[in-house]
């Protein structure tokens, strides 16, 4: 069942959007060398808490966190614990915010201090074929457009696509119909429609598509572990157009003030 939003929960809908995206904003600053995963969940989570947000993801399903931990070759769902991140690593940032009864989700892969080129490519790849995703997912599209674009871009550029995990609709609850994998053929899935809200979330390999869902349950890695990058924005159908609700803008300027 696919729930078309009100233009009233379009209002709310952009608010969860805003606080997940000033929340990877505060994320933003402390992704450096030495910091532990726990330590950046911990100020997520006092972040969201402290702006009138629910920590959507803690408690999930039995989730132990407030935001997923992505390191290198963990693809989606690590949990926060006592790993410094180092020099070299890439760290993807996953989290849901709930405000108001609505939820905002959003992820960016961070660059630890200095990366080797080849996975920083596969991170700005992973992130343009999002904005390619975006494009293609249109009213009166379908979501099968959206997954072509996205698989395309990234095969082309001689990356792999994860199968097994998918974007989604989002609303009053994190997971709502429609899937959106990032794998697909044009013409397939649902229409889009006004009042549809989105996420698209590729997740990208540098070396094969295959993963493997650790012993907790939740952690899943590259098979060859290999290194995986994530990104994911919360998009709204509204009036035949594409909103993007969340913005990398404040995650964005903290990273640029560090390379001045
Ligand atoms: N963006 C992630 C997803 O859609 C958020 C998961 S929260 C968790 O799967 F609690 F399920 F981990
Ligand atoms: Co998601």
């Amino acid at each position: 069942m696919i729930y078309l939003k009100t233009p009233e929960e379009l209002a709310l809908m952009r608010e969860a959007s805003e606080l997940v995206s000033r929340t990877l904003g505060e994320i933003a600053k402390w992704a450096r060398p030495g910091v532990t995963t726990r330590q950046i969940d911990n100020v997520a989570r006092e972040f969201i808490l402290d702006n009138g947000g629910k920590p959507a993801c803690l408690g999930y399903g039995g989730f132990p966190g407030t935001v997923c931990c992505e390191v290198n070759e963990t693809v989606v769902h690590g949990f926060p614990s006592n790993y410094e991140l180092r020099e070299g690593d890439i760290f993807g940032a996953d989290t849901v915010v709930e405000l108001n009864g609505f939820n905002g989700d959003m992820c960016y892969t961070f660059p630890i201090g200095e990366v080797a080129p080849e996975v920083l490519a596969l991170c700005r790849t992973t992130k343009e074929s999002l904005y390619v995703g975006i494009e293609a997912c249109r009213a009166g599209h379908r979501i099968g457009d959206i997954a072509q674009a996205v698989q395309q871009y990234c095969e082309k550029r001689g990356y792999s696509v994860v199968r097994e995990m998918c974007g989604h609709g989002i609303g009053k609850s994190m997971h709502e119909d429609p899937e959106v994998p990032n794998y697909g053929r044009r013409g397939t899935g649902p229409v889009i429609r006004n009042g549809m809200c989105l996420c698209i979330e590729p997740m990208i390999n540098l070396g094969s598509r295959n993963i493997v869902i650790e012993r907790d349950g939740w952690t899943c890695r590259t098979r060859d572990r290999k290194p995986s990058a994530h990104y994911e924005h919360t998009l709204a159908i509204v009036d035949g157009q594409t909103e993007i609700l969340t913005t990398f803008d404040y995650v964005e300027e903290v990273l640029q003030e560090r390379f001045i």
